[in-house]
């Protein structure tokens, strides 16, 4: 790889660059359920005005950022993906789907790995249950269940993860249904099909980015030691009942057990196990607990010989896990390590619920500097143990004055960050909650901004997919809908809104305005544009840039 990039022809090099990724912070109409609107964001509007040489909007969902469909709403991973590799790769979702439809899934290794356990062993599967498509979906686990049946599964145990996050809350106990009833159809066909355990995704296992290994643990202990403070004799009895006193983010774990009390599905010596998530940030932690000799996040107690393998390698530095079903999408030459490459200072910074998002996604899903002498990356620490709609500013603020020391600093061409408000708050449902995130945010937004303002550099103000801006499900016309019970449904999810892109500050060269000439622009032809305003022209294969210069 030629990593030297070509000088831009008119824009210089030199100025202090902050990239602000607002996550979760999409555009819609302004109604009483777009906290974004009902929030007071004076930054955010100040920039809209710049509209359209300054502001536009671009895609963050479905193709434009790798996903199977055009109804599949945006998420961090592919987000961040998008943002700093400046292309479009097949994301884990629609690779999985392609396997899965072509059936290369069961001739790969690491099927071929776990399948010599299935004579003797037992099979489990181990991941979140919904069809949101960010992590996992359950028409890939239905195919999966039927394809390691055909192919020897004889006893299986479905490990399962409430969602209430990418889905509406209260639809985990359709999904347990469904499941239950694929399940009881494996049971006529001869194969010993069960769900062993549950829990909520937020409370049990999917933690992310270490923030949290108690997490980790609740699930171990019932997935692996058949051992939970709730045991059922039947799963949707289970959720239905753990529901009374929680969501579905948050269910405690339960075991399933049999007429004795005794546990139906402890993981044991001989038996395979297949985490099937796609997404990596929130299965990588249990990857680590399953696959390493040497643990010591926490008492596994239990180590069985097992056989693991992941849907797809969580990390591919790590090699993590070794065996894995699918490959999982090669993000290579990303802007960063380019930038790196050509002598742009970075500083990176978010709180550790998004930390990775603006390194690992950011860099192709690649851990660590690429060159340590040029780069700087903090992560400010996330309260832990709370849901964000208590601490809705969560640490904004702290994230805006570290971006604003490095800017102040003059020791960085690049400040990126990653204010995680209107996702994190907008997940939890809380609609006050996540107003009082969006001020935040914006607040954020500011401080970055007059320090951009100080030193006479540049912004861009950019999301990664849509939350805060719409918290209730609507029916195709718009409206609100309600439950059986009067109830508004809130929308817990993300969206398929489009996103802002702000650009501005004092180093922006005049006659700099976004093209009228790429509509369909998305979250890829982000990268482009902020290496043209470092200075450099963007590779060939990267999407187009967003900007051009018109002389006056
Ligand atoms: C989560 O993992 O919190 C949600 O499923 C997706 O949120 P993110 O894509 O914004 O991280
Ligand atoms: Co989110």
């Amino acid at each position: 790889v030629s990593w030297k990039l070509a000088d831009h022809p008119t824009l210089l090099k030199g100025k202090t660059l902050a990239l602000i990724v607002l996550d979760g912070w999409g555009e819609d109409k302004p109604d009483e359920y777009n906290c974004i609107h009902v929030a007071q964001t004076p930054t955010m509007d100040s920039l809209k005005q710049g509209a359209p040489e300054k502001w536009r909007l671009i895609r963050a969902h479905g193709k434009a950022v790798g996903l199977p469909t055009e109804d599949d709403m945006g998420n961090s991973e592919v987000g961040h993906n998008a943002l700093g590799a400046g292309r479009i790769f097949a994301q884990g979702a629609k690779l999985v789907d392609i396997a899965l439809a072509s059936g290369k899934i069961y001739e790969g290794e690491g099927f071929k790995y776990i399948s010599e356990c299935f004579e003797k062993g037992t099979l489990h599967l181990i991941g979140l249950l919904s069809d949101g498509g960010v992590h996992s979906r359950l028409d890939q686990l239905q195919l999966l269940l039927k394809g390691a049946s055909e192919r020897g599964a004889k006893r299986i145990r479905v490990h399962i993860l409430t969602d209430g996050r990418d889905v509406l809350d209260g639809s985990s106990v359709g999904f347990v249904e469904t499941l239950e009833s694929d399940l009881a159809k494996l049971r006529e066909n001869g194969v010993d099909a069960q769900i062993a355990s549950g829990g909520g995704r937020m409370y049990v296992t999917m933690d992310r980015y270490e923030n949290d290994w108690d997490v980790v643990k609740r699930g171990w202990d019932a997935q692996v030691r058949g051992e939970a403070p709730h045991k059922f004799t039947n799963a949707v009895e289970a959720v239905k009942k753990l529901r009374e006193n929680a969501n579905d983010q948050y269910l405690p774990p339960f075991v399933i057990v049999d007429e004795n009390e005794k546990a139906v599905g402890p993981i044991e010596d001989g038996d395979a196990v297949v985490t099937f998530n796609f997404r990596a940030d929130r299965m990588v932690m249990l990857a680590k607990a399953l696959e390493y000799q040497d643990f010591d996040k926490f008492d596994r107690v239990k180590v069985p010989k097992i056989r693991y393998a992941g849907m797809l390698q969580y990390d591919g530095e790590l090699k993590l896990p070794g065996r894995y079903l699918v490959s999982p999408p090669e993000i290579d030459r990303t802007s960063g390590e380019y930038l790196v490459h050509n002598g742009v200072r970075t500083f990176v910074c978010s709180e550790t619920v998004k930390f990775g998002h603006v390194t690992f996604f950011w860099n192709g899903n690649r851990s660590g500097y690429f060159n340590p002498e040029m780069e700087e990356y903090v992560e400010i620490p996330s309260d832990v143990g709370i849901t964000f709609n208590v601490q809705p500013k969560m640490k904004a603020l702290e994230i805006g004055e570290k971006a604003r020391d490095a800017i102040l600093s003059r020791k960085f061409d690049q400040v990126r960050v990653n204010i995680p408000n209107g996702d994190m708050v907008g997940h939890t449902g809380d609609i006050q909650a996540t107003v009082v995130a969006c001020k935040a945010a914006d607040e954020a937004v500011k401080m970055i901004i007059d320090a951009i303002e100080q030193v006479g550099g540049i912004y861009v103000v950019t999301a990664d997919h849509g939350n805060a801006e719409d918290m209730v499900k609507r029916n195709k016309s718009g409206q609100p809908l309600y439950d059986k019970s009067g109830k508004l449904q809130i929308l817990t999810s993300h969206t398929c809104q489009p996103v802002p892109i702000a650009i501005g500050g004092p180093g922006l060269a005049a006659g700099v305005r976004f093209r009228n000439d790429v509509p369909d622009g998305g979250l890829a032809n982000v990268a482009a544009t902020v290496m043209n305003l470092h200075g450099y022209v963007a590779p060939n294969d990267y999407e187009p840039t967003l900007i051009e210069v018109v002389s006056n």
